[in-house]
């Protein structure tokens, strides 16, 4: 791996900031660029980056998959429109819906998610208006996951050999890609984004689909959008560093108002971490995850098993696709 990592100990935030609104201007030259934007921390970091080094020629859309979480597509257009950054909203739910139809095994939903991003939805994007460049904020971790093959990082590229601009047409900047996430928080914040933004728990680049085993279909998404609006208002009091629900394959047997209730089962994890390189489980109070099951199996139609996932990163990681 070539790319040599800035550890936080060698940050100086406001310098990286300059230094790489220089290099975003010199590398776009006088073309236009356009990135996408989902309201993670890499993401926002890069659109502020992009907004201050190019201003209206960059070109921000969230493309909405319909993978994302309740109301989040609306929330993350109108935080960034309140500090001065047009985003338009790209519905794509068709394409992505399409190209996932079918698909079980998890590297190839991750293949179809990033395929339908960048050779369906972004080529049609940057066509449309005209960019050569495609802004994005891959990060050192992302990276090294996907060279040492543990898992394939969505918004990896050219590290597998893809020459962007010769199969898609556009040409790539990566200006966080010698960061790890704790040292992105530290740019967002010298970017003055909210706390909202800066401390936002990781959430992945295929999103919702990251986290159900098996076919993702509206249904499915649908089921795995409940529970993790469950999960994510009972445990965003706790200092954990990320947490999930997961919709499994399998169903299993219940009983409901007496009567057999063959139905879903979501697992719940919730993870003791730094980086996401390893992870440990949280010690939840028993309390907590007797209410999490509660709500779950009565507030997500047809699921009747909620479990808490103990195993650490490594053997396990953090998502479960
Ligand atoms: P895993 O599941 O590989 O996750 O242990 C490590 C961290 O990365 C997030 N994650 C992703 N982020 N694109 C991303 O931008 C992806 O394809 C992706 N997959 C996992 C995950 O949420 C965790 O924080």
């Amino acid at each position: 791996m070539q790319i040599e990592e800035i550890e936080m100990k060698d940050l100086n935030p406001q310098r990286f900031v300059e230094e790489k609104i220089a290099e975003i201007t010199s590398l776009a030259g006088s073309g236009l660029a356009v990135n996408a934007l989902s309201g993670g921390v890499d993401s926002s970091t890069v659109t502020m980056l992009g907004h201050r080094a190019l201003g209206e020629r960059l070109k921000t859309y969230f493309i909405d998959h319909g993978l994302m979480r309740e109301g989040e597509p609306q929330r993350i257009v109108s935080l960034f429109q309140d500090l001065g950054v047009p985003v338009e909203l790209i519905d794509s739910r068709t394409e992505f819906f399409g190209a996932l139809k079918g698909v079980t095994d998890p590297e190839k939903k991750r293949e179809a998610i990033t395929q339908a991003f960048y050779k369906d939805v972004f080529s049609r994007l940057v066509k449309e208006s005209g960019a050569t460049h495609l802004l994005q904020g891959t990060n050192y971790t992302d990276i090294e996951e996907t060279v040492a093959g543990v898992k394939r990082q969505h918004n990896i590229l050219e590290q597998l050999g893809i020459d962007t601009e010769e199969e898609y047409g556009y040409k790539l900047m990566e200006p966080l890609i010698q960061l790890r996430k704790t040292a992105v928080r530290e740019v967002a914040k010298a970017l003055g984004l909210p706390e909202e933004i800066h401390n936002r728990p990781p959430f992945p680049g295929p999103a919702l689909a990251a986290r159900i085993i098996g076919e993702v279909t509206q249904e499915r998404v649908s089921l795995v959008k409940k529970a993790t609006k469950v999960i994510e208002e009972e445990l965003h009091n706790t200092p954990a560093f990320q947490y999930m629900g997961i919709l499994h394959e399998d169903k299993v047997t219940g009983v409901r108002n007496g009567k057999r209730d063959y139905g879903f089962q979501i697992e719940v994890r919730c993870w003791d971490s730094q980086d996401a390189v390893t992870g440990s489980p949280t010690r939840l109070p028993y309390e907590v995850l007797e209410k999490l099951a509660e709500r779950i199996t009565t507030e997500v139609p047809g699921v009747v098993s909620v479990t808490y996932n103990i195993t650490k990163k490594p053997p396990s990681t953090i998502e479960a696709v």
